[in-house]
């Protein structure tokens, strides 16, 4: 069966890349490498193409007979979509939509999308279960909810069917240390205190110790990237039986705060992490923590890496190979 992983040299879909070659299917990864990253494609067929650009996608379905699709591509950076609303509206809603269409025009009806708890926007309540308010509160989570809302309607009226997997904080790399977590910038706790530990003369910031947590520091739930990766190959199963627009959360249910996962890695790695502590974000919510019940149940998925120094020993031990 041949899969067209959008977005496949990036962090998330190079592992999904990984795991479907794996287990027997056919891949071919379209991404622009605008933050992905070529060398991270191993497995399947990379087309160098832009979800803008109507005619690489034209031409991609043309070559290729996709079962579906899971798509991974978006601009993700929170901060620069309050600057450059546009491009995340351009890119994420855009992209998708011609994406859409051509699977229309195609006949291509199983569609897999990376959705985010920013779709939330602040928490009401936690653990935070997929009938929550959806209030993004910056550009970047309304982009995604559009999608969502967008996907309800390719539904109906399209016989289109989805889910839409609603990721809290992605971490940590498969095991074989292959692949791993690289983005640029890097704004995710994890690897950005292994890389200070890593880097000469880069200090951690631990932006705010005042929130309303056992010890000041806001509390997230981190799901290791293969347990994400399971996730997506179920939800895949799932719509060769289940037809319409579906939405998973998708967490480990645990939240860890910045002290305890400074602490976890000094645990894993035997060193101790330079930081300093500034000021509070705007709009960093004090707690985020998935409810993955409906997953759980509806999907047969189960977390699998609950324990977070396995996690962060996975992502080290990328980490350790890179030359930085
Ligand atoms: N990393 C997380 O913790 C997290 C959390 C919630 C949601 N997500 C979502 O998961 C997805 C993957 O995240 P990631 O961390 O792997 O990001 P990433 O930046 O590593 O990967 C995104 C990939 O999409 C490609 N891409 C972007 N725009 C494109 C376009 N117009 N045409 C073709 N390719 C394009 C990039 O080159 C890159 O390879 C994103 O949609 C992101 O919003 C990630």
């Amino acid at each position: 069966m041949k899969i067209l992983i959008c977005g496949g040299a990036g962090y998330i879909g190079s592992h999904m890349v990984k795991m479907l070659s794996e287990a027997g299917y056919d891949v071919v990864v379209f991404d622009n490498l605008s933050t992905g990253h070529r060398e991270a494609v191993k497995w399947g067929t990379l087309v160098v193409g832009d979800l803008l650009n109507k005619s690489d996608l034209k031409a991609l379905f043309e070559q290729h007979d996709f079962a579906g699709v899971m798509h991974f591509s978006a601009r993700s950076l929170v901060g620069e979509s309050i600057v450059e609303p546009a491009i995340y509206y351009e890119n994420n809603v855009v992209g998708t939509y011609n994406l859409l269409e051509q699977m229309r025009h195609s006949g291509v009806d199983r569609f897999i999308f990376s959705s985010t708890a920013a779709i939330y926007g602040n928490p009401e309540n936690t653990p935070i279960d997929e009938a929550h308010p959806k209030q993004p509160i910056n550009p970047y989570g309304h982009s995604k909810l559009m999608v969502e809302t967008m996907l309800n309607d390719y539904a109906r009226a399209y016989g289109i069917n989805s889910v839409s997997l609603r990721y809290f904080n992605a971490a940590g790399a498969d095991p074989s240390a292959q692949i791993g977590e690289s983005h640029d910038p890097e704004t995710h706790l994890i690897p950005n205190i292994l890389r200070s530990l890593l880097l000469e003369g880069i200090q951690l910031k631990v932006f705010g110790d005042d929130y309303d947590t056992p010890d000041g520091t806001c509390v997230r739930d981190y799901i290791h990237i293969n347990d994400l990766c399971q996730a997506h190959l179920k939800a895949f199963d799932y719509l060769g039986s289940h037809k319409g627009a579906m939405a998973f959360n998708l967490g480990n249910g645990t939240g860890f705060s910045v002290m305890e996962i400074i602490n976890a890695v000094t645990e894993v790695t035997s060193k101790v992490v330079d930081y300093s502590v500034e000021a509070r974000r705007p709009g960093d919510p004090a707690v985020l923590i998935a409810d993955s019940q409906r997953a759980v149940k509806d999907l047969n998925w189960i977390a699998e890496y609950t324990d977070i120094e396995k996690v962060i020993e996975t992502a080290w031990r990328w980490h350790c190979q890179q030359s930085y």
